[in-house]
C-alpha cells in the first residue's frame, strides 16, 4: 500500500509525460533495489541503481544460456544423439574419454543398450564419437548454466545486493534448474529400454521446463528494467480494455498449448509424415484422425491427430496474434512495438513450421523453428508484462482521480 501513497503524492505533480510508475512499487517489482524504489517526490524517474542493473544482467545471462542449451538440445535430438551417454555421473562425467581404450569402453557401454542393438547396429567409432559429442555438449552446457548462476549468486548474496523478492526468485530458478536436471535424466531413462525411443511426454515436459526457466529469467529481468516498468500518464488509457485482456489471454493459452503439441510432434516424429500443406495428403480431416479409443487419446498418441492439432492451433494462434496487434495500434509505444514484433515473429514462425514439414524436418529448420518459439515466448512475456504495468498504472490513476 505504501506504493499507492507514493503514487498519490506524485500524481499531483504529474505532467502528461511524467512516469506513473518509475519502478517497482506494486507487489514489490523493482526498477531499483533501493527502498523507495520508484518515484521521488518531484515525480522524476529514479536512476536505476547498480545492484538492480547487475542482477538484471545476471537474469538475462541465464536466459541466453537457456536459449543456447535449447539449440544444442534440439540438435542432439534431431541427430538422434540423446541416448549416446548411458551413464549419469554429474561430477566424473565432466571428463570425456581421453584415449582409445576409454573410447572403446564408452562405446561398449553404448553397444549394450537396445538403441545400438535395434537401430544402430554396425555403427562405426567415428559415428559414435559424433553422437557422443552432442550429448556431451548438452550435458556440459547444463553444468555451465549451474555455475553461471551459482557464482554470481553467492557474490550477490554475500554483498546483500538482493531484495527479498529477488532472493526468492533466485531460489525458484535453482529449484527449476534442479528439476530440469532430473527431468533430463528421467527422459533419457525412457529410451534406455527395450523400445529405444524417448517418451514424447517426457520430452514435452523437458521442453516445457526449459521454456519456464527461460521465461522466469526474462520476467525477473524485466522487473528490474526501468524501460519496462516505467509508465507515463499519457499512455495509460490505451491497451487496457477488456478486449485487449481477452485477446492477450487467448494468445497466451494458444501459445502454451502450441509449444506442448510442438514437442509432441517432435517426440512422436510426426513431422516426417503428411508432408503437404495446407491439406494433409489431400485431406483437411484425414480419415486416421480418430483411430484410437477413447477419442481424446488420439490427441496424445496418434501421430496424425498430434500433427493436425499442431497445424490447427498454429493457425488459430496466428489469427489471435493478428487480432492482438490490431488492438495494440493505439497502445503505448513499447506495448505496440512488442506486440508488433510478436505478430511479425508469429508469421515467420508459421512459415518456418510449414517449411520444416514440407522439407521432411531438416535439422537446421527443426532447430530454427524451436529456437524461434523460445524467442516468441520472450516477446510474449514482454507484452504481458507491459500490459500489466499499464493496467496497474491506470488503476492507480483512477483511484487518485
Ligand atoms: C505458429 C506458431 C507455431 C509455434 C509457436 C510452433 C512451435 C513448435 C515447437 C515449440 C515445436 C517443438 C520443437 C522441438 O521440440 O524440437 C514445434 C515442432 C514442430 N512444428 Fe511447430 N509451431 C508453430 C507452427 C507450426 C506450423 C504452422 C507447422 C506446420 C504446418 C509446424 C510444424 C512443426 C513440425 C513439423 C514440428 C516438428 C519438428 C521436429 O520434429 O523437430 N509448426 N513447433
Amino acid at each position: 500500500m505504501a506504493g499507492v501513497s507514493v503514487y498519490h503524492r506524485v500524481v499531483d505533480f504529474m505532467e502528461q509525460n511524467t512516469p506513473v510508475s518509475g519502478g517497482a512499487k506494486p507487489r514489490g517489482d523493482s526498477g531499483t533495489n533501493t527502498p523507495e524504489s520508484g518515484i521521488n517526490s518531484s515525480g522524476a524517474a529514479p536512476a536505476p541503481d547498480r545492484n538492480a542493473t547487475l542482477i538484471r544482467y545476471w537474469f538475462l545471462a541465464g536466459a541466453v544460456m537457456v536459449f543456447l542449451i535449447l539449440i544444442v538440445g534440439g540438435i542432439t535430438r534431431l541427430t538422434q544423439s540423446g541416448l549416446s551417454i548411458v551413464d549419469w555421473k554429474p561430477i566424473s562425467g565432466v571428463i570425456p574419454p581421453l584415449n582409445e581404450t576409454q573410447w572403446e569402453a564408452e562405446f561398449d557401454r553404448y553397444r549394450a543398450f537396445p538403441e545400438y542393438q535395434q537401430r544402430n547396429k554396425g555403427m562405426s567409432m567415428s559415428e559414435f564419437k559424433f553422437i557422443f559429442f552432442w550429448e556431451y555438449l548438452h550435458r556440459m552446457l547444463a553444468r555451465a548454466i549451474g555455475f553461471v548462476f551459482l557464482i554470481p549468486f553467492i557474490w550477490f548474496a554475500s554483498q546483500r545486493m538482493f531484495t527479498r523478492r529477488q532472493f526468492k526468485q533466485a531460489m525458484l530458478l535453482f529449484f527449476l534448474g534442479f528439476a530440469q536436471g532430473f527431468m533430463g535424466w528421467y527422459m533419457v531413462q525412457s529410451g534406455l529400454v527395450d523400445n529405444p525411443y524417448v517418451s514424447p511426454f517426457r520430452l514435452a515436459a523437458h521442453l516445457s521446463l526449459a521454456f519456464a526457466i527461460f521465461g522466469a529469467c526474462i520476467w525477473f529481468a524485466m522487473e528490474t528494467w526501468p524501460r519496462f516498468t516505467r509508465v507515463v500518464k499519457a499512455s495509460v488509457h490505451h491497451g487496457t480494455g477488456s478486449w485487449y485482456r481477452s485477446a492477450l489471454w487467448m494468445v497466451v493459452i494458444l501459445f502454451v498449448v502450441q509449444v506442448v503439441w510442438g514437442a509432441l510432434v517432435a517426440g512422436h516424429k510426426a513431422g516426417y509424415f503428411f508432408n503437404t500443406f495446407p491439406t494433409m495428403e489431400g485431406y483437411w480431416l484425414p480419415p486416421q484422425l480418430w483411430t484410437s479409443t477413447p477419442a481424446w487419446v488420439n490427441f496424445f498418441d496418434n501421430i496424425v491427430t498430434v500433427q493436425w492439432t499442431h497445424r490447427l492451433i498454429g493457425t488459430l494462434l496466428l489469427l489471435a496474434t493478428g487480432g492482438l496487434v490490431w488492438l495494440s495500434r493505439r497502445a503505448d509505444s513499447l506495448l505496440k512495438t512488442t506486440a508488433l514484433s510478436l505478430g511479425a515473429g508469429m508469421a515467420v514462425q508459421y512459415l518456418l513450421g510449414v517449411f520444416t514439414l514440407l522439407l521432411h524436418v531438416p535439422i537446421s529448420l527443426g532447430v530454427i523453428h524451436q529456437a524461434t518459439a523460445m524467442v516468441l515466448f520472450g516477446i510474449l512475456l514482454a507484452v504481458i508484462f507491459r500490459h500489466r504495468r499499464i493496467t496497474r498504472a491506470a488503476a492507480v490513476l483512477r483511484q487518485s482521480a
